[in-house]
C-alpha cells in the first residue's frame, strides 16, 4: 500500500500531462469517428505504459517524452479495443466495450484511426533517435498483432504448451512494455535502452501472468472486466494450462470442468469452480510464485544502471505492479 501511495505520487504530474495531451491529439470531426474514441481514452486506464515511457526517460529530464508516451497509449488502446471484438468482452475499464455501446464497424474503423493517432503523436516529438523509435514502434505493433493471433489459435488447440503460452504473452503483452520502455529511453538519448527492455520484458511477463489471474480472482468492480471472461471464451492461461498439467490427479468433477473450458463449453457456474478448484490444487500460488520470480528477474536486470533517478523509477513501476489488483 505504501509503495502504491509512494508510486501514484510520484508519477501523478506525469500522469496528468499525458491525460491532457491524449486528449489534445483527438480532432472533432467526423464525431461518429471521434466521439466513441475519446470515451474510451476518457473511461480510465491506469496508463501503465505511457509511464513506464516516463520513467524510462529519466536518465535524461529534459527528454521529450510525452509524445512518445502518448503514442505507446494509443498503440495499447487501439489493441483493447480490437481484442473486446475478438474476445467477445461486453465490459472494459467498467463500462460497455465500444463495439457493444456503439457497433463492430464503428469499433474497427475507431482501432485504426488510433494507430494513426498514436503514428502522428510519436512523429511530432522531433526525436534525434526517430528513425529508431518508427522502427521500434511498427516491430511491437507487428508483435501484438502476432500475439494476438497465436491467443486466438491456442482456443482451439488441445495441445498448447507452457513454452507456446510463454511466447504468445510474451507477443501479445510483453512487448508493448517493451516499446513503451525502448521509446523511453530513445526519448532520453538512447542510452540504457537493452538493459531497460529487458526490464520491461519480464514485468511484462509478469503483467500478463497477473492479468489471467486476476481475470479470476479479481474484484469485478475494481478490475472493470467481467470476471470470468477467459473461463467461457477458452482461454489458453497460465491456469488453465497448469491446472491441464495436473489432469490425472485432480477428481472427476474438476477434470469435467476443465474439459469444458478445453472445449470452449464453460458456463458461467465453471468460474466459480475453477476459483475454487484452482485455489485447492495451488495453482493460484503458482501464478503468484512466477509473477514475484518474473519481477525479480526483472529488477535484477536494472541494478546495474547508473542513472539514480532511473533506477528508483523503475523500481517503484514494478513494486507498484507486483501489488496491483486491478
Ligand atoms: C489490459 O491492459 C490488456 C493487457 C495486456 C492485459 P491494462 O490492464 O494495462 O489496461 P488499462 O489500460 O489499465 O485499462
Ligand atoms: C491482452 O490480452 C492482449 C491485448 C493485446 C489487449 P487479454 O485479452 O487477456 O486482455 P484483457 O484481459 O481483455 O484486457
Ligand atoms: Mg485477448
Ligand atoms: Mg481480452
Ligand atoms: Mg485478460
Amino acid at each position: 500500500m505504501k509503495n502504491t501511495q509512494e508510486f501514484l505520487k510520484s508519477t501523478e504530474k506525469a500522469r496528468k500531462e499525458i491525460e491532457l495531451r491524449l486528449l489534445e491529439l483527438i480532432p472533432e470531426s467526423p464525431r461518429s469517428l471521434y466521439d466513441p474514441i475519446r470515451l474510451t481514452i476518457q473511461s480510465g486506464g491506469k496508463r501503465l505504459r505511457p509511464v513506464l515511457t516516463y520513467l524510462s526517460s529519466l536518465s535524461n529530464p529534459s527528454a521529450n517524452w510525452l509524445p512518445a508516451a502518448c503514442a505507446v497509449e494509443l498503440l495499447h488502446t487501439f489493441t483493447l479495443v480490437h481484442d473486446d471484438i475478438m474476445d467477445n468482452a461486453d465490459t472494459r475499464r467498467g463500462n460497455p466495450t465500444l463495439h457493444t455501446k456503439y457497433d463492430i464497424n464503428t469499433a474497427i474503423l475507431a482501432g485504426d484511426a488510433i494507430i494513426a493517432l498514436a503514428e502522428e503523436s510519436l512523429s511530432s516529438g522531433g526525436y534525434e533517435l526517430a528513425g529508431e523509435m518508427s522502427k521500434e514502434f511498427a516491430f511491437g505493433f507487428r508483435c501484438v498483432c502476432e500475439g494476438q493471433a497465436y491467443d486466438k489459435e491456442f482456443e482451439l488447440r488441445n495441445d498448447v504448451t507452457t513454452k507456446e503460452y510463454f511466447r504468445m504473452i510474451d507477443l501479445k503483452s510483453a512487448k508493448m512494455l517493451e516499446l513503451a520502455a525502448t521509446l523511453g529511453t530513445c526519448s532520453a538519448g538512447g542510452e540504457y535502452v537493452e538493459v531497460v527492455r529487458e526490464f520491461a520484458h519480464h514485468t511484462g511477463i509478469a503483467f500478463q501472468i497477473r492479468d489471467d489471474l486476476l481475470d479470476l480472482i479479481a474484484d469485478e468492480a475494481s478490475f472493470g472486466k467481467k470476471i470470468g471472461g477467459d473461463v467461457l471464451e477458452g482461454k489458453r492461461t497460465f491456469l488453465f494450462l497448469s491446472a491441464m498439467e495436473m489432469f490425472d490427479v485432480i477428481d472427476e468433477h474438476d477434470q469435467e470442468m476443465l474439459l469444458r473450458i478445453r472445449d470452449r463449453k464453460a458456463t458461467s457456474h465453471d468460474i466459480a469452480h475453477a476459483k475454487k478448484s484452482f485455489a485447492k490444487h495451488g495453482i493460484i500460488d503458482k501464478a503468484m510464485k512466477a509473477i514475484e520470480d518474473e519481477t525479480i528477474t526483472a529488477r535484477n536486470s536494472i541494478s546495474g544502471i547508473g542513472s539514480e533517478g532511473l533506477r528508483i523509477g523503475l523500481d517503484r513501476f514494478s513494486d507498484y505492479l507486483l501489488g496491483r489488483t486491478y
